[in-house]
C-alpha cells in the first residue's frame, strides 16, 4: 500500500483535532505532517510534501488564505478553498443556497441602520440579527420588537467593528426547543444529532444537549443538497423544522464533532479519514 502523505493544517489542538489525529494514526499507510498556522510561512512556491491538506484551523481567515496558498500550488484540500469561502460567511452560504433551491428561513441583508430597521419591519417580529462572519452563537441578536430592534442595531452601529457593517437577519424560526445538525462526508449524510436546550440558542458550545437524530431520507436529501450547493466535501448542517419542513440555516466547514459520536454511535472522524484519504492526489 503507498504511502499517503497527509498535511493537517491546525492551530490549538482541540478535542475534534485529538479524535482526527488518533484515527490517522491508526491508518498504516499515512504519513502525517502537522501543518500550525500559528508557525507557517508561504512564499508562493514552496511546496509541502502533502497528497491531500486537512484544513483544521480555528481562525476563518487564516484556514481560507492557507487553503488558497496550497491550492494553487495543486495540492488537494479538504475542505476546499471554496467551500470554506462560501460556508465561512453567512451570506455567502444564502446565496449559494438560494442559487440551488434549498429552502431557508426568509431573509434580509442590508448595510446601513435604517435600511435594516426598514428591512426588519418588513420581515416581522420577531427576527434574528447575526454577524456574517461568525460562530459558537455568539454576538447572535433576538428581537422580538421595534424598541430592540433600534436599541441593538444602534449599539452595532456606533460600537461594533467592521464585521458589524453589514447586516444579516433572518426571521426567528419557532423551532421547539431544538434544532438538528448533521454530518455530510462527501456524498453521505453520516449522522445527525438533535441539539436542545431552554434557551433559543442550541449551540452545543452554549450548553444544548445532543441526542441522536434518525436520518430520514428526507433529512438526508436536504443536507445532500445543501453540502452541494456550497461545494461539497466534510461539513455539518444546521438545520430547523418548521411547519412547512425543513430549513437550512447554516453550513459549517470545520466541523465539530465531540458531542456526536457516542451519542450516534457513528464513528465520524474515521468517515472523515476515509474522505481525506479517498481525495489525495496520485
Ligand atoms: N432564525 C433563527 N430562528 C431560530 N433560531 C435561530 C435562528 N438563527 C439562529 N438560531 C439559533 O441560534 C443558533 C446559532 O445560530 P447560527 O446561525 O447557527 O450561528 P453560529 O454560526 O454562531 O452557530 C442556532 O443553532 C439556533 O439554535
Ligand atoms: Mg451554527
Amino acid at each position: 500500500m503507498a504511502t499517503i502523505h497527509v498535511g493537517f493544517l491546525h492551530s490549538l489542538v482541540r478535542k475534534e483535532e485529538k479524535l482526527l489525529l488518533t484515527e490517522f494514526r491508526k491508518r498504516a499507510n499515512v504519513n502525517l505532517i502537522m501543518l500550525d498556522d500559528r508557525s507557517l510561512q508561504f512564499d508562493l512556491h514552496t511546496k509541502p510534501e502533502a497528497d491531500v491538506i486537512i484544513e483544521r484551523s480555528i481562525n476563518h481567515s487564516r484556514a481560507l488564505h492557507a487553503l488558497r496558498l496550497y491550492q494553487s500550488l495543486g495540492i488537494p484540500c479538504v475542505n476546499s478553498y471554496q467551500v470554506s469561502q462560501t460556508c465561512g460567511d453567512k451570506i455567502l452560504t444564502s446565496v449559494a443556497l438560494r442559487e440551488h433551491s434549498v429552502p431557508q428561513p426568509d431573509l434580509r441583508i442590508a448595510f446601513t441602520e435604517e435600511s435594516a430597521l426598514a428591512a426588519i419591519e418588513d420581515l416581522g417580529y420577531p427576527v434574528v440579527l447575526k454577524p456574517a462572519v461568525g460562530s459558537w452563537g455568539r454576538l447572535l441578536s433576538k428581537i422580538n420588537d421595534r424598541d430592540a430592534a433600534e436599541t441593538v442595531l444602534e449599539h452595532k452601529t456606533v460600537l461594533g467593528s467592521y464585521h458589524h457593517s453589514i447586516f444579516f437577519i433572518q426571521k426567528y424560526v419557532a423551532k421547539q426547543g431544538r434544532d438538528i445538525r448533521a454530518f455530510v462526508v462527501g456524498d453521505e449524510c453520516i449522522a445527525a444529532i438533535y441539539r436542545s436546550s431552554d434557551h433559543w440558542i442550541t449551540n452545543t458550545a452554549r450548553g444544548a444537549q445532543a441526542s441522536n437524530c434518525p436520518v430520514t431520507p428526507e433529512l438526508a436529501d436536504i443536507c445532500l443538497r445543501a453540502a452541494r450547493a456550497v461545494g461539497g466535501g466534510v461539513v455539518a448542517v444546521d438545520l430547523f423544522e418548521s411547519d412547512g419542513g425543513l430549513l437550512v440555516n447554516e453550513v459549517n466547514y470545520t466541523m465539530e464533532f465531540r458531542n456526536s459520536i457516542d451519542t450516534t454511535g457513528v464513528n465520524i472522524p474515521g468517515s472523515v479519514i476515509d474522505y481525506i484519504l479517498s481525495q489525495a492526489s496520485a
